[in-house]
């Protein structure tokens, strides 16, 4: 149950369409055909989309292997799971969710592009972890029926989803959010429409302070991480957090949240960019702070 209660309308989104199947895409499509949802997931190229159904198959296999789920139950979730690579084949989908790079311009010009395509009642949401919605639904004819929907990764296994609240968008919007939130099984709270919403507003300076005592030298990766994991009981050290996050998208949220604020703690500190020409991406590219290739991660020199 939503924190706001939203029972009884849940029925009303069944057609879900996700947009963009990397790290976040790929859970969030995952857990909606877990759900009983009908999904489309749309990828620019074919490549990319192998890439995405690829992930998919291996977080369903492992779910499996720990008895997460039955073989039967992954069959079925598989079963409502469809691939596409054009926009167009989002056409009839109730709810349309955005999880593609962190990038204002893309995005706005993929919901200009989506708007054309989406019938009038379809509910656009943006998955971004640092973008003001508002500046997303201008983009569209369709800000009443425009939301915030910030998913944390893992999506399997987060429960909180944040739903933001933009001037514009209307009640029955926000209803039928919190009415898919909790079909997913989800716990969402509201956020206002600020760059970084409730949870990055406090967690994504964290991170960069991390950052930052590295390249000070105040200690090495794997102290960093054992000092908040063993004394603050964290479940995983700042340093590991942000290869999960992907240092790419953590670079691009910090230089958006200090493009908004101008406070120096969300300034990106330069070694997030040096690893990102690097090609350190984090686990999703094999290296980022640690070497995730190897038997055990193991931190790299920097
Ligand atoms: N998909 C599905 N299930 C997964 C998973 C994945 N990618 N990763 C872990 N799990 C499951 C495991 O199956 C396991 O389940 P059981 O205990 O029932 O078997 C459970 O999660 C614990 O996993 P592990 O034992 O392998 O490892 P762990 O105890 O270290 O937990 C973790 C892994 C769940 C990722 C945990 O370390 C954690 O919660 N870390 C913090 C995550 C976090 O802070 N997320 C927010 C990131 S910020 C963000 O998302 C917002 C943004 O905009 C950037
Ligand atoms: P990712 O790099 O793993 O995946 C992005 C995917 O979008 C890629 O597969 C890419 O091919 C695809 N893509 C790019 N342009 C596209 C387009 N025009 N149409 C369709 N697909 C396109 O990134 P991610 O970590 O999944 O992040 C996606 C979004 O979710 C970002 O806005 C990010 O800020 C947000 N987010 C990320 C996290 C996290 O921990 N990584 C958590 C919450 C929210």
């Amino acid at each position: 149950m939503s924190a706001h209660g939203s029972a009884g309308v849940a029925g009303s989104i069944e057609r879900l369409g996700v947009v963009g199947c990397g790290l976040m895409g790929s859970g969030i499509a995952e857990v909606a055909a877990r759900s009983g949802l009908d999904v489309v997931v749309r990828e620019p190229t074919s490549e990319l989309l192998e890439a995405g159904r690829a992930r998919i198959e291996g977080s369903m296999a492992r779910a499996v292997e720990r008895e997460k789920m039955t073989a039967a139950e992954r069959d079925g979730a598989w079963g409502r799971l469809r691939f596409v690579t054009e926009l167009g084949q989002l056409a009839d989908r109730d709810f349309v969710i955005e999880a593609i790079v962190e990038d204002a311009d893309v995005k706005r010009k993929l919901f200009s592009a989506l708007d054309g395509v989406c019938g009038a009642a379809t509910v656009f949401a943006s998955n971004t972890s640092s973008l003001p919605i508002t500046d997303m639904a201008a983009a569209t004819s369709r800000a009443d029926r425009f939301v915030g929907l910030h998913f944390f990764n893992p999506v399997p296994v987060v429960t909180l989803v944040e739903v933001v609240r933009t001037v514009a968008v209307s009640a029955d919007t926000m209803t039928r959010t919190f009415a898919l939130a909790e079909r997913l099984g989800k716990v969402a709270i509201v956020a206002k429409d600020q760059s970084g919403f409730v949870v990055n507003l406090l967690l994504v300076p964290y991170l960069l302070d991390a950052v930052r005592q590295l390249e000070r030298g105040a200690a090495g990766v794997r102290d960093i991480d054992l000092g908040m994991t063993l004394a603050c009981g964290h479940p995983m050290g700042p340093l590991t957090l942000c290869d999960f996050v992907g240092i790419d998208t953590l670079y691009r949220v910090s230089e958006i949240m200090y493009g908004e604020y101008r406070e120096e703690r969300y300034a990106p500190p330069p070694l997030l960019k040096r690893l990102v020409a690097m090609g350190r991406l984090g686990k999703k590219s094999g290296q980022g702070f640690y070497d995730w290739q190897a038997p055990e991660p193991r931190p790299l020199g920097l």
